[in-house]
């Protein structure tokens, strides 16, 4: 067995450990075991993730089959969840069993909310099988699932007990998904590391060949930038929110064309050039750093268009988001790369300005 790498969350009295090695998940049955977790057992999985690793999993866990929920965003809803609630009410789970969800940030969410809700919540591991969920929503203890009238309004806190990340899984991943996972790499530099950043832009090719010498300790400082936030603030009541760089307009742009045209990462990446102009016009951030984002952000790839979307729409959109407090627009904007601040005072002129640069309709 290799020897992971690992990292804690830890939220309130308890410890999250996270586990990164390449190769890790053909040890998840032992790994499981020698962190205490009970032998009932339920996999949460979907249908393509299953046929890429399914076999290499179930031999890792010596049998059993999975609880499989259909694949997309659109299926992120309570109905999924109650397809898990109810093999586990038939095979009598009890408050000892535990979750185990294998895929991308879809399942993680809505198997980490039946597990936060089962019995008022049993055991949760996160298998990750994105590079999204592998650097961002696999950690923090966020579950939850979308309502027909928004996303994620439904939801909760539950730590998982384990996670076990396997960067070997993202060999199937196909280049788009793997691209959005990077631009939430690319924001953990710009909020807390300009080293990760450096790196980032220097090992652009060995990334995309998913070269673990320059994958794995991406994922790594990734996560411990994460897990680290989540530590000193698990509620989002301050800290937590930088994590929320790029997300304002990210956000919106996800909202006005209904989570269609962009993958998460996409929108945000549009978000933090967005979040790059408006602190390099106010003067916080060098206009060589902004640059500096600009082109990480173009060497990794073509983002959607987004000159068809109206400037009025977004910062609607915007409005109606969660980071208005009383009216006030927050605002998490980098002043170097590697160091954020939040502002409170952004006018609708200042963000009309920075969505015309970023080419939208007035
Ligand atoms: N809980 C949190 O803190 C948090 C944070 C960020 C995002 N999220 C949520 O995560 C979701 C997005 O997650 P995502 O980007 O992982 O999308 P996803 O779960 O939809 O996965 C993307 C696609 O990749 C496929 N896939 C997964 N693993 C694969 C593999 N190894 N090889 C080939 N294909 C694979 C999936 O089947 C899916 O079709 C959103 O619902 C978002 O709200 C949650
Ligand atoms: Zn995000």
């Amino acid at each position: 067995m290799i020897d992971p790498i690992r990292i804690d969350v830890t939220a309130g009295t308890r410890t999250s450990p996270i586990l990164i090695g390449e190769g890790l998940s053909d040890d998840l049955g032992t790994l499981l075991n020698s962190h205490g977790i009970g032998s009932r057992r339920f996999i949460v999985s979907n249908p393509a993730v299953w046929r890429l690793h399914g076999e290499r999993l179930r031999t890792a866990l010596g049998g059993g089959d999975p609880i499989l929920l259909p694949d997309g965003e659109r299926f992120k809803n309570l109905q999924a969840v109650s397809k898990i609630y109810e093999p586990l009410i038939r095979a009598n789970a009890d408050r000892g069993s535990t979750i185990i969800a294998v895929g991308g940030g879809v399942v993680g969410d809505t198997a980490g909310f039946a597990a936060a809700t089962f019995l008022r919540g049993i055991a949760l591991v996160h298998v990750p099988t994105t590079l999204l969920a592998q650097v961002d929503s696999s950690i923090g203890g966020k579950v939850g699932v979308n309502h027909a009238l928004g996303k994620n309004l439904i939801g909760a806190f539950h730590q998982p007990v384990l996670v076990v990340i396997d960067p070997a899984l993202l060999t199937t991943l196909p280049r788009r998904e793997f691209r959005s996972g990077l631009y939430e790499v690319v924001k953990y530099g710009v909020i807390s590391s300009r080293s990760l950043f450096d790196r980032l832009d220097a090992d652009v090719t060995s990334l995309f060949a998913k070269d673990g010498r320059a994958l794995v300790p991406a994922i790594v400082e990734s996560c411990r930038i994460k897990a680290d936030v989540v530590s000193k603030d698990e509620r989002e009541s301050g800290l937590r929110r930088i994590l929320n760089y790029g997300h304002t307009v990210g956000h919106a742009l996800e909202a006005v064309t209904n989570y269609r045209r962009f993958r998460h990462g996409e929108a945000i990446a549009l978000g933090m050039l967005a979040a790059a102009d408006l602190a390099a016009v106010r003067g916080a951030l060098a206009e060589r750093e902004r640059q500096a984002l600009a082109n990480l952000i173009t060497k990794l790839g073509p983002l959607p268009s987004v000159a068809d979307l109206s400037i009025p729409g977004i910062i609607e959109a915007i409005r109606r988001d969660k980071k208005v407090v009383d009216g006030r627009l927050h605002f998490v904007i980098a002043i170097e790369i590697g160091a954020t601040m939040t502002v409170d005072d952004v006018t609708e002129d200042e963000l009309r300005g920075v969505l015309v640069r970023l080419g939208m309709k007035t």
